[in-house]
């Protein structure tokens, strides 16, 4: 299963990239406001950091201008993805920048028809999202098992479930449980997945015990330089 970041903030990024875990990132216009970087540059640097997927969405909503953005947006890098909402306009663009050779992830997908549709286009991620169902009483991860399933039925198909709106860890487990191909996950939820009570109990009884016998791994002036560069 790959990971994305579901941000624009740099710093995040970079934090989260340098653990070797992050196979890409997507961002929103609601996440650029948030950043309040310049959009095409913050996407430039995100590009950068991450070598993965690193999609970019278009703000227009009717076809010939999200075509033209997302031609501008694949410029700024090779890892760009174009993000096009569900709707029929951006089905069409998405369409047409796949024949172009880009990356479409179509986003807004709400119901198992929508995910038919993203996958008849040739998108190459479709973003369902499962947090934004749940809110109005209707489980989102109802709706990951449907597509993966139908999916699943035609190999040609060749678009990957993109598990957006995730909330919680248990979000992401079940996603990975269904076999959905890809989570993006917001920074939080990502650190979240790292912590469980009996590992830090664990780790502290076995560093008193190691400290009890006085020994070290590295050479003392190594480990007394390891500790003053953590420091
Ligand atoms: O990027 C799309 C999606 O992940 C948004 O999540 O939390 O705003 O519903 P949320």
């Amino acid at each position: 299963m790959k990971f994305f970041i579901d941000t624009a903030d740099l710093n995040e990024i970079r934090d989260l990239a340098a653990t070797g875990l992050l196979d890409g990132v997507t961002t929103n216009p609601s996440l650029i406001a948030k950043a309040g970087g310049d959009f095409l540059e913050t996407v430039k640097e995100i590009c950068d950091v991450v070598p993965g997927d690193v999609s970019a969405e278009v703000t227009a909503t009717d076809y010939h201008t999200m075509v033209r953005e997302g031609q501008r947006l694949a410029k700024l890098a090779d890892n760009v993805v174009i993000k096009v909402p569900l709707t029929m306009d951006g089905l069409k663009a998405c369409k047409t920048l796949r024949n172009e050779g880009a990356k479409v992830n179509v986003t807004l997908c709400f119901s198992s028809a929508q995910a038919i549709l993203a996958a008849k286009a040739g998108a190459t991620y479709i973003s369902p999202f499962v947090g934004r169902l749940d809110d109005i009483a209707t489980s989102g991860m109802d709706l990951i098992a449907d597509i993966v399933q139908i999916y699943d039925n035609y190999p040609d198909i060749e678009t990957e479930v993109l598990v957006a709106s995730i909330r919680h860890p248990l979000h992401l487990v079940e996603a990975a449980r269904m076999g959905a191909h890809v989570a993006t996950l917001p920074p939080a939820v990502l650190r979240q997945l790292f912590n469980h009570p009996l590992t830090d109990k664990g780790l502290a009884a076995f560093l008193a015990d190691w400290e009890a016998t006085g020994q070290t791994i590295l050479e003392e002036s190594e480990a007394a330089s390891a500790t003053a560069g953590r420091g």
